[in-house]
């Protein structure tokens, strides 16, 4: 029995999570067309964004009017750094959606200015870090931790060097705080795979605790799309 607030959707695979996902966006930026989003990068939301780019494309949806903003970024890369996270939510999501307006996350005073004058987030589409992490909220992380510059743990930078092959992970990021997620309207959390089963028990059945940011996720209106593999 979920929490009040939690909605948990189990999908026989990441293909159909991805068309849940896709079917859940797009009824948010039909309802309100000026929609912002917290956009998470990682591989887990790839093939929702592939199905909305596609949807995008055949002119079913139409994103002109949402806002991306960023929700973490490496430190010390330069603007054309293949592993720019920037880089990658243009590539996968502000592009092929046709979004023609987003907020980059660089410094985090300007960042939180520009998410109060946007009128804060309506949607944050979040993956699930193997360690709980949001973004880039590491371990603790309260309710109250604002946008930051962290050093990344051990487990996160074990779990980022999936995406870059031999290039190194930076060291050192800036995350959206838990302050900003936490404010989102909704929050909809995309989980996928068997290495996230136990992490995601903790999140949605575990206590509520910095030491697993995810679990904070509760206090919110939530909604997890996870496939079979990481729930069963
Ligand atoms: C990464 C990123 C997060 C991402 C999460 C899960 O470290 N900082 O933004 O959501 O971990 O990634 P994946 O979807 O690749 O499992």
């Amino acid at each position: 029995m979920m929490q009040a607030g939690v909605t948990l959707d189990i999908q026989p695979d990441s293909q159909a999570l991805a068309v849940q996902a896709a079917d859940f966006i797009a009824a948010q930026v039909r309802a309100k067309p000026t929609l912002s989003i917290l956009v998470a990068t990682g591989n887990t939301p790839m093939p929702t964004y592939a199905e909305l780019g596609r949807r995008a494309a055949r002119g079913d949806i139409d994103f002109s009017r949402v806002t991306a903003v960023q929700l973490d970024e490496y430190l010390g890369l330069s603007d054309h750094d293949p592993r720019s996270l920037w880089g990658w939510m243009e590539r996968s999501f502000v592009t092929p959606l046709g979004i023609r307006q987003s907020i980059r996350l660089a410094d985090p005073a300007a960042f939180e200015a520009d998410i109060a004058a946007l009128g804060g987030i309506d949607l944050a589409i979040l993956g699930l870090g193997p360690n709980g992490h949001l973004g880039f909220n590491e371990p603790p992380s309260p309710p109250t931790a604002p946008t930051r510059v962290l050093a990344l743990t051990p487990a996160s930078l074990e779990s980022n060097r999936a995406y870059w092959g031999e290039l190194s992970v930076p060291t050192h990021a800036i995350t959206a705080g838990m302050n900003v997620i936490l404010s989102a309207r909704a929050v909809l959390l995309l989980v996928n795979g068997a290495h996230k089963r136990d992490i995601l028990r903790r999140t949605l059945e575990g206590p509520e605790t910095p030491d697993v940011p995810s679990s904070l996720l509760r206090r919110v209106p939530l909604t997890v799309i996870a496939d079979e593999a990481a729930w069963t």
